[in-house]
Formats: structure tokens, C-alpha cells, sequence
């Protein structure tokens, strides 16, 4: 079976990677998505297990058009029974971009039609739309004169991971989060630091990491169980085998913020995602904070100002950049933002740069390696101010 594994930009590379240790084969990265071969027990697995998936879609059919009314005709010769019910509900997702169609709506409502018309002919009955709480979800995607149809096979996002209550105004994208530590390289073994954690988005994905729980664990809801074909005792399978490899972090995580509700926030989030053991918290000013250390990982993602406004961005990416240099020997720093002119700021120089959407921002995310005094580049390499 063909899947497709959609993700963010920049997020391509972790992901084949993570479907590879899965299981799957034939994988090719591209973008904003992973294309791979597999079964229907990988299709479980990458459901409960990827950190980086934003959903996996299954290609039902893919065909070429000539007009309009071709999506129509090939669209109810599908064999929809092997997937829906007549008294299902159903969405469909268009994404369309074809000389064909003027307007996205209008592929979905002819698609709509071929479905309702596919039943009705066969059975009397059709399937209903239903936007909100669907039972089958249809992706459809045009380009140009290619239609491809794909199934979601987790319709609840899987960012939306089910540990999230409470949040700051600007957190995360959980799969973003996971994303740039899987990008880092951090793989439990020295702390990891979050000195601006609003929400704890980091620092509850990296424990996750560090314990080894799926990311699924605390989900209720993946759309394949809505399916004709629905496995349960496979699913089951794949669940506990999963689980099973659940162990104490073998680090410690910590976050702070200077915002004490931030802190109030992260440790509800914290909390629900059993982590209270893993992550410590402290509310304090980046520039107070000390290390705990010899060495570590810090991730900080400082207010961009966009939807966060400090009161003077210059100082405050001058002051992160200061207390990486000064208190920071021995750690590795990764930082994400949008805000490329505060960020000069920082003053020191990165060995990594690699770009990142979080949302619609484009951002970029920095590797700063921060030596300690006996090695041979004492420090680390600034950056003339300008
Ligand atoms: C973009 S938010 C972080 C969001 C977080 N990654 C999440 O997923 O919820 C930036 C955070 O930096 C904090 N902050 C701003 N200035 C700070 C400082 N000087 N020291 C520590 N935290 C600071 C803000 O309170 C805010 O919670």
C-alpha cells in the first residue's frame, strides 16, 4: 500500500527517517510530506509512534482529467464501498490547483456528488457531509490534470497529541517542537534546558523522547478507526508493543520562563502528560538562570515580536546571546525565530542554520556551539556587532 505522511517544511528528512526505524520501504521525502510503501499494521505504527507526521493520508486513486466533468466520471467509478458505509458521514479536504477549477469548493462539492450519486445508484441511500465530526475523511488533490484521491487516516491532526490543556498565546506546534530536538540530535543523554518555555512545549516533547512514550499514548481518536476495515486487535498489538518500551528518562529536563502564568501553564501540561517526574520548573529571567550543568542542550524559542511583543526585542536577543556566551560553556544552544534583524543581536556565531515554518512565519532555526575555556576556540566565535 502507498501512504503519504504530511509534515512541515523543513521537517522532510526527520520524518523518512522516523518511518524508516517503522518499517517502511520505497520512502521518498518531499515536500512538506514523506512518500512511502507499507502495510496496514505500518499505517497504525506511524499513526501512534511518528513525531514528526502531521497526519498519513492513503492514495485511493489517482487519475488525470480533462475537464471538469471527467472528475465527476472517474470520481463515482471508485470503489467506495471498500472504504464507507451508506449511512457513513464524510468531508472532503480539496486541494486544487488546475487550469480545471477556478474555485477549490467546487472540486470538493463535484466530488460530493460522485460519492452521494455512487451510492444511490447501488443501494438507494447515500452517505452525509458532515464538516464538523465526520466519520470518513477524503483528501482530494488536483495539480494541473493530476486528481489524486487519498483517505486520512488520522483526521484529528497529530500535533494535537492530547496532553495540551493549557497554552500560552504563542506555543509550539507540538510536531514543530519534536521536529527541531529530532533535528538537534538530542538524544537523552546530556540535560536539555528550555529557559524560555511558555507553555512547555519543548520540554514535554523532549520528555516524551527521553521516556520513550509514543506520542499517541494519550490520544483517544485516530481516524483508520472509523474504517471499514478497522483492526482493533492489531491496533491493540502495536499499542502495547509500543508502550512497552516506556522507561525512566534517564536525564533531566528543565524549563523556565520569566512569566510565572507561563510556568502555572506548562506544569498543568506537564502534569497531564505524566512528565511531572521528568521536567523541573522555575520561573525566573533568562539572564539569572545558571546552569545545572557541565554540559546540556538548550532550545529557546524567545518572542519573535509578532503575536508576542517584548518591550525591546534588540535588548532581549542581545541578553540571550550574553548569558549563552557567559554562563553557557560547554552547552550547545539551539534557537528559533522569525525575527532576523533582533537576531543579529545575539552576536555569536552559528554552525547551523536551517529554516523552519512556524505557522505562516518563516523562521530559522540556529546552532550555536558554546565551547568551554580549555578547548582550543575558547570561545565561541562573535560576531563583530553591526
Ligand atoms: C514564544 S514564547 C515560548 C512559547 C513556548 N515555546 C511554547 O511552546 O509555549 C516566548 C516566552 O519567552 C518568555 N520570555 C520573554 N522574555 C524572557 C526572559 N527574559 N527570560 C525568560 N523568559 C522570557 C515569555 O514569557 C514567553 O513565555
Amino acid at each position: 500500500m502507498n501512504f503519504v505522511a504530511k509534515t512541515l517544511y523543513g521537517l522532510e528528512k526527520v520524518l523518512a527517517e522516523e518511518v524508516i526505524t517503522l518499517g517502511a520501504s520505497n520512502v521518498e521525502p518531499v515536500n512538506r510530506a514523506v512518500l512511502f510503501k507499507g502495510d496496514r499494521e505500518l499505517l497504525y505504527k506511524v499513526n501512534y509512534c511518528s513525531r514528526t507526521a502531521l497526519s498519513v493520508l492513503m492514495p485511493i486513486s489517482e487519475f488525470r482529467i480533462g475537464s471538469k466533468d471527467d472528475l465527476y466520471k472517474k470520481g463515482s467509478e471508485i470503489e467506495w464501498d471498500s472504504f464507507m458505509e451508506a449511512d457513513d458521514t464524510f468531508s472532503i479536504v480539496p486541494v486544487v490547483n488546475s487550469p480545471h477549477f477556478d474555485h477549490t469548493g467546487y472540486a470538493g462539492l463535484i466530488l460530493k456528488d460522485a460519492i452521494a450519486d455512487h451510492f444511490r445508484k447501488k443501494y438507494g441511500r447515500r452517505p452525509s457531509v458532515d464538516t464538523k465530526n465526520p466519520r470518513i475523511v477524503i483528501n482530494l488533490h488536483i495539480s494541473n490534470n493530476l486528481v489524486t484521491i487519498s483517505v486520512d487516516s488520522s483526521v484529528i491532526p497529530l500535533f494535537k497529541r492530547g496532553y495540551r490543556k493549557e497554552q500560552t498565546t504563542a506555543p509550539l506546534n507540538e510536531v514543530l517542537a519534536a521536529g527541531i530536538l529530532m533535528i538537534s540530535g538530542w538524544n537523552a543523554s546530556v540535560p536539555l534546558i528550555d529557559p524560555m518555555c511558555g507553555s512547555g512545549t519543548f520540554p514535554v516533547e523532549a520528555g516524551l523522547i527521553a521516556c520513550q512514550i509514543p506520542p499517541g499514548r494519550f490520544r483517544q481518536f485516530f481516524g483508520f478507526m472509523q474504517w471499514k476495515d478497522f483492526d482493533k486487535e492489531l491496533f491493540d498489538k502495536i499499542r502495547t508493543h509500543a508502550d512497552s518500551g516506556i522507561r525512566k528518562s534517564p536525564v533531566k529536563i528543565f524549563g523556565s520562563d520569566i512569566s510565572g502564568e507561563a510556568v502555572r501553564q506548562a506544569e498543568t501540561n506537564i502534569s497531564r502528560a505524566g512528565l511531572k517526574e521528568v521536567i523541573d520548573l522555575k520561573v525566573s529571567d533568562f539572564k539569572d538562570l545558571r546552569p545545572i550543568d557541565e554540559n546540556g542542550y538548550l532550545f529557546l524559542n524567545p518572542p519573535y515580536g509578532e503575536r508576542l511583543q517584548p518591550d525591546d526585542p534588540d535588548q532581549l536577543y542581545a541578553m540571550i546571546g550574553s548569558a549563552l556566551k557567559h554562563n553557557y560553556p560547554g552547552h550547545t544552544a539551539w534557537l528559533i525565530t522569525s525575527n532576523k534583524d533582533s537576531l543579529k543581536k545575539v552576536g555569536l556565531k552559528p554552525k547551523e542554520k536551517h529554516i523552519l515554518f512556524n505557522g505562516a512565519l518563516e523562521c530559522v532555526l540556529l546552532k550555536y556551539e558554546l565551547y568551554q575555556g580549555t578547548r582550543k576556540h575558547a570561545q565561541p566565535e562573535v560576531l563583530p556587532e553591526s
